[in-house]
């Protein structure tokens, strides 16, 4: 163990590759651990953390498709002076990196195109960066589900393990051995590097954009297509004690995600309503919806909104709400009834008072809360709230003018 002159360093391109890979290798861990296990990482950061998890995720598996195709042009410089044990153990160790920086990130990866909360994963938190999910035949998904997340969570534990092995390996040799180890793999010190070849480069850069763009590429073939507003056509003929001011008025609903109160819009819709505070025995309020007019302000729902596990909008274009008993609540008003949704019937009270000004002309302003695991929604995607709040707030503000019998 003496000759340190014949020891060589790794080509610039490893040395780069071999950085970026390992800095990201260890936020994954720390970004795992933090998401996965501690409780006390607020919802808010949970959700960005996860998608910035499995963006690093995708650039480790981009990097190492680099990496590999570099290393088939370049040839590893010899190890440093040591014994047949050390570098046997030495080589191993190397071997198992390649295997789980490809194999960590393909079961994270796997993980995620099987979970049951559908999930997209958009690169960098953008919408226009959508990676897509493996297909995973809805018979095997559960059962993939489950073995990917315990391969994931063990192997990438291992490859924590593993990492602390390697940098003791690093460190002996520095120290007790006294031999070149980390100058190996920086491009600081006076060892001769291994040639970097132009054509290896190239092919690891191509492969590299291959695959990313590749990825963001099958995404954009098969991304969902903009929800249209449906058209309710002219307002409802029924007759109405109120003409309600469509510019005026406003119906909009929130729901949490991830801890963030999230809106969502109601585009297309309308009311009548028949509604006297002196005779509330005889008022009654119906609303209808079209349900493609129904939209979500956060990306990752959006996609859900129209299809089987939102409102179903192709089977059932309206949602509808009917009120026909009223009560008093001190200055204010109930009023309970059902909405009709996907087909189903579910009871509903809306809270909600009414001002009129010295022309007669009302506004009334309310709200409701809807649990969206009775009414059916998302339950496919995220049946027990984890992201997405069961509890959805809907509110409005109705402006109206008395028309015929009720002023
Ligand atoms: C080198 C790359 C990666 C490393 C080192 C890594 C590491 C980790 C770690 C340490 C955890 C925490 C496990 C636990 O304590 O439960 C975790 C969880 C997770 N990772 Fe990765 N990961 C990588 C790549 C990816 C990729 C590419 C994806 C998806 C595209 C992904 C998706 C996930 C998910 C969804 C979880 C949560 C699992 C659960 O909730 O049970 N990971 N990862």
């Amino acid at each position: 163990m003496s000759d340190t002159h014949s020891v060589r360093a790794y080509s610039m391109g490893a040395m780069i590759l071999h950085w970026l890979i390992a800095a990201l290798i260890l936020t994954q861990l720390a970004v795992g651990f933090l998401m996965s296990r501690v409780d006390s990482v607020p919802d808010t950061l949970r959700f960005a953390m996860f998608q910035w998890h499995k963006t690093f995720g995708v650039a480790v598996l981009t990097l190492t498709i680099a990496r590999i195709a570099w290393r088939l042009f370049h040839t590893p410089p010899a190890h440093a002076p040591m014994s047949r044990a050390e570098a046997t153990a030495a080589s191993i160790v190397h071997v198992l990196f390649y295997a789980l920086m490809l194999i960590v990130p393909l079961t994270g990866w796997l993980l995620v195109s099987a979970s049951s909360t559908g999930i997209p994963t958009f690169l960098f938190l953008s919408q226009s960066l959508v990676w897509p999910h493996i297909f995973v035949p809805t018979s095997i998904r559960a059962t993939v589900e489950t073995v990917s997340d315990y391969a994931h969570i063990i192997l990438a534990y291992g490859f924590g393990l593993l990492l602390v092995l390697h940098v003791a390996g690093a460190l002996k040799h520095s120290l007790i051995d006294k031999m070149p180890s980390f100058s190996r793999m920086l491009p600081l010190g006076w060892l001769t590097r291994m040639p970097s070849s132009a054509i290896g480069a190239l092919v690891s850069v191509v492969l590299a954009l291959c695959f990313i763009g590749g990825g963001l590429a099958i995404s954009q073939t098969g991304a969902p297509t903009a929800v249209n507003a449906a058209n309710l056509g002219p307002t409802s003929a029924a007759p109405s004690g109120w003409v309600i001011d469509k510019a005026k008025s406003k119906l909009a609903y929130s729901i949490n995600f991830s801890g963030t109160p999230t809106a969502g819009t109601i585009g297309t819709w309308d009311a009548t309503v028949d509604f006297d505070p002196d005779n509330l025995a005889a008022a009654k309020a119906s609303i209808s919806i079209a349900a493609a007019s129904v939209d979500f302000d956060n990306p990752f729902v959006k996609p859900n909104i129209s299809g089987d596990d939102g409102l179903q909008t192709a089977a059932h274009p309206l949602v509808e709400v009917v009120l026909d008993r009223f009560e008093r609540a001190g200055a204010a008003y109930i009023g309970h009834g059902n909405v009709l949704i996907r087909g189903a019937t579910v009871p509903v009270s809306v809270a909600f008072d009414m001002k009129r000004d010295e022309t007669g002309r009302a506004i009334a302003t309310g709200s409701a809360e809807l649990d969206r695991l009775v009414l059916g929604l998302g339950l496919q995607n995220d049946a027990k709230g984890e992201w997405l709040d069961k509890l959805i707030r809907v509110s409005f503000t109705l402006e109206a003018s008395p028309s015929g019998p009720t002023s």
